[in-house]
């Protein structure tokens, strides 16, 4: 048999990252072999996100570049995967007519057949969205060159239907992945060497699982994973503030190997916007569950993500989303300009009123804010020793690694002997508003 070669570029959040592990799984089955060379590909697929305009404009404009290779490969064949072609299918079909495959994310395992039926212009499409499927019996295959780190997918969908996301109509409905085959995932991974491993979901704090057997829930699902192995380090992404709960904060609070370390998007620190935005809690509520988490896990690292101007976002409002951010004192953040997503609640119901320029001036100014916290945190890690898994070599220097500690900070330290997976005990000796500079001891 002739082996095709597969080549798969991933956009967007490591939900994506994980289904294109799914993906070259599914075709590796079917005789496929994954290659990093986009010329020598017999199929190229891509995985799109749609959270924001920009990300689909992205991806719009490299798919151009694969007309080309097209015309000089007539038989090679291209497939658009994940959030856009479940969103935009038709117009994907019309508009490029060289893009052969459609495929929305729970059509993956229908892919060795599309691939078939397509050919000569003939284009195929399957954007069915599921009720089940969580592709728990798929070992998916690492694309992940450092053997350090890896992801468990553990729930699909979203039911919360935040008024400015797209994900709800995107990825369907939350559905819950059996444990026994996550547990099976993660043993899998600790004989292969992986030290550490993150749960993954849109929204992992409301995972439920029932059968004939019981119920488990995320902070015992958590429980189950870090008891395969102390030496595993666990974390998870990402959660909603209105589901974090006393018993998944205990639960990191006394677990060795799960991360001191959440990321807890508020999304605005206005409770007025927050209600515009669906989300279901105020500054009070979010404002508690940080109390409770400093509270219970006093060296916590915390993270958010944030969206400026969002519909009728006013002054008043952003000051609040300042005051908060200065607040909690996060040491990381994700910062967004309100993108409007069609299909969604904010765009039928509330206009895209904050003008752009007024966008673009809160959003910096919330970077400031966020630029001051991260230093000024990190100003306070000199001096201290961590335990960092090392799961990089330095950009800049070979002579240089990083890693990063519990709190999911990256340090980068001189190499001496150790290598990618190894724990080291590193004293940070100084730092930037990104990262921490240290020396390794023992
Ligand atoms: N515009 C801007 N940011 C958005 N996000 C989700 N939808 C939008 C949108 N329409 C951000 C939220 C979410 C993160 C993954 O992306 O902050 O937590
Ligand atoms: Fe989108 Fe809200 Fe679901 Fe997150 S929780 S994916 S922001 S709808």
């Amino acid at each position: 048999m002739n082996t095709k070669n597969l080549y798969i570029e991933t956009y967007g959040c490591q939900m994506n990252f994980s289904d294109s592990e799914v993906v070259a799984s599914i075709l590796e089955k079917d005789g496929y072999v994954l290659t990093d060379d986009i010329k020598s590909a017999d199929v190229i697929f891509v995985n799109t996100c749609s959270i924001r305009d920009n990300a689909e404009r992205r991806v719009r404009n490299r798919i151009q570049e694969f007309k080309s290779l097209k015309n000089r490969k007539p038989g090679l064949k291209i497939g658009i995967l994940g959030c856009m072609a479940e969103r935009i299918s038709e117009k994907l079909l019309v508009e490029e007519k060289f893009v052969d495959i459609v495929a929305g994310p729970d059509s993956y395992r229908d892919l060795p057949k599309l691939i078939e039926e397509t050919g000569d212009g003939r284009q195929m499409a399957n954007v069915v969205l599921s009720l089940e499927e969580t592709y728990a019996d798929i070992e998916p295959v690492r694309l992940d060159k450092n053997g350090v780190s890896a992801f468990i997918s553990i729930m699909r969908g979203c039911d919360n239907y935040c008024a400015y996301c797209v994900v709800p109509f995107t990825r369907g409905h939350e559905r819950s992945r059996d444990p026994q085959s996550i547990l099976k995932e993660a043993i899998d991974l600790k004989k292969k060497g992986y030290k550490e491993i993150t749960l993954l979901g849109q929204n992992v704090n409301s995972y439920n699982y029932k059968d004939s057997y019981g119920e488990v829930n995320f902070a015992e699902l958590m429980r189950r994973v870090a008891a395969i192995d102390s030496d595993i380090r666990i974390r998870f992404s990402t959660s909603h503030p209105k589901d974090i709960s006393d018993e998944l904060i205990e639960t990191i609070a006394k677990t060795d190997n799960i991360c001191n370390s959440i990321h807890l998007p508020v999304q605005s620190g206005s409770s007025s916007n927050l209600k515009r935005m669906k989300r279901f809690y105020t500054r009070e509520w979010y404002l508690n569950r940080i109390d409770k988490i400093k509270s219970m896990i006093p060296d916590c690292g915390l993270s958010t993500d944030i969206i400026a101007g969002y519909c009728g976002e006013t002054e008043e409002e952003h000051q609040e989303t300042l005051s908060l951010m200065r607040m909690v004192n996060y040491d990381y953040a994700f910062m967004f300009k309100y993108s409007e997503r069609p299909d969604t609640l904010a765009a039928k119901k509330y206009p895209d009123d904050v003008p752009e320029d007024v966008k673009s001036r809160r959003l910096q100014e919330i970077i400031n804010v966020q630029q001051v916290s991260s230093h000024n945190n990190n100003l306070k890690d000199v001096g201290k020793t961590f335990r960092v898994l090392v799961d990089n070599v330095s950009k800049r220097s070979k002579e240089q690694m990083s890693g990063r500690t519990d709190q999911n900070k990256v340090m980068v330290f001189d190499r001496k002997d150790c290598k990618l997976g190894d724990y080291v005990m590193v004293k940070c000796t100084s730092c930037t508003a990104a990262t921490l500079k240290g020396e390794i001891v023992v």
